[in-house]
């Protein structure tokens, strides 16, 4: 029987358990999938337990804030997660912590499934240059879009995403938004522009190419601001909830030995929660 958990600080928000617990429920398996709140002064005491075997756990999700430093703690990172420098997913294989980055896969498999032919765009503009925008920039990268402009309020930080990301991200300020969205075929909002109640910019959708895909990783509302200002203005939405929902399966079928499926039934299950 295995056991698994979410680590993060403050953790009670977490969907994460919902999400396992479902999957564990409808495959009939035994196991556990539990919510760790960490501080980030427990951090190294807690992934010591989970490498020497005390935890009891086989892996688990690793969350805001500490995405970054266990992906420094961890014994084997793949590829992928030392390119962004951080992790979500760990697991135990003799002895040591394994990890990745799944945020990536989510997004990707979330827009294949609800766009198809996303990617055949040589122009994507994403909003947004925090730890969350990176694991969508190198996604969006590897699926062969040419031309990726990382657009933020705070270009330095946008620079910096380009510089480790390599030549096909442009850093752009936000000035220059309406100039890039002219015939770009994606457009990604990675920030909690009007979360908090401050006001939206207006942005023109409708220069973007025809069938052009506009997608938010933000999914408290379902239907960002962003989202309803271009789905009034025409274009084809994606929310975020899919990404959630995706980037959790890879760590399941790890430490549970089957692969989930993400079907209808799960998404009411989050939205009925929200
Ligand atoms: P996360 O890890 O969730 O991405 P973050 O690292 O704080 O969070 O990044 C938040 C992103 O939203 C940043 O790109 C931020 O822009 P800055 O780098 O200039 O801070 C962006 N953001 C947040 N509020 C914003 C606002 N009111 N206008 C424009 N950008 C905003």
């Amino acid at each position: 029987v295995n056991h698994a958990f979410v680590a993060g600080y403050p953790i009670k928000h977490s969907r994460s358990p919902l999400i396992h617990g479902y999957w564990l429920k409808s495959l009939a398996l035994e196991g556990s999938y539990g919510a760790q709140a960490v501080s980030p002064e427990a951090l190294v005491g807690f992934l010591q337990s989970l490498r020497d075997g005390t935890s009891g756990f086989g892996g688990g999700n690793i969350t805001i804030p500490h995405k970054e430093r266990a992906f420094s703690l961890c014994d084997r990172p793949d590829d992928l997660s030392r390119e962004l420098g951080a992790v979500n997913t760990l697991w135990l294989k003799d002895g040591l912590l394994h990890a990745t980055n799944t945020d990536g896969y989510g997004f990707t498999t979330n827009l294949d499934e609800r766009a198809a032919g996303w990617d055949h765009c040589d122009t994507a503009v994403i909003l947004g240059a925090g730890g969350a925008s990176r694991a969508v920039i190198q996604a969006v990268r590897d699926r062969g879009v040419k031309t990726i402009h990382v657009v933020n309020r705070t270009l330095e930080k946008a620079r910096e995403l380009a510089d480790r990301f390599g030549p096909s991200i442009r850093a752009q300020a936000m000035g220059e938004m309406p100039d890039l969205m002219k015939g770009a075929g994606l457009f990604i909002n990675t920030t909690s522009l009007g979360m908090d109640g401050t006001p939206v910019p207006q942005i023109d959708f409708t220069t973007m190419a025809k069938g052009a895909v506009v997608t938010d990783i933000v999914y408290v509302p379902l239907k960002t601001p962003l989202l309803a200002q271009a789905e009034t203005q025409g274009l084809r939405i994606v929310d975020g909830l899919g990404m959630l929902l995706h980037q959790a399966a890879p760590g399941f079928e790890k430490w549970f030995g089957r692969r989930p499926v993400v079907d209808a039934a799960l998404r009411q299950v989050i939205i009925d929660d929200m």
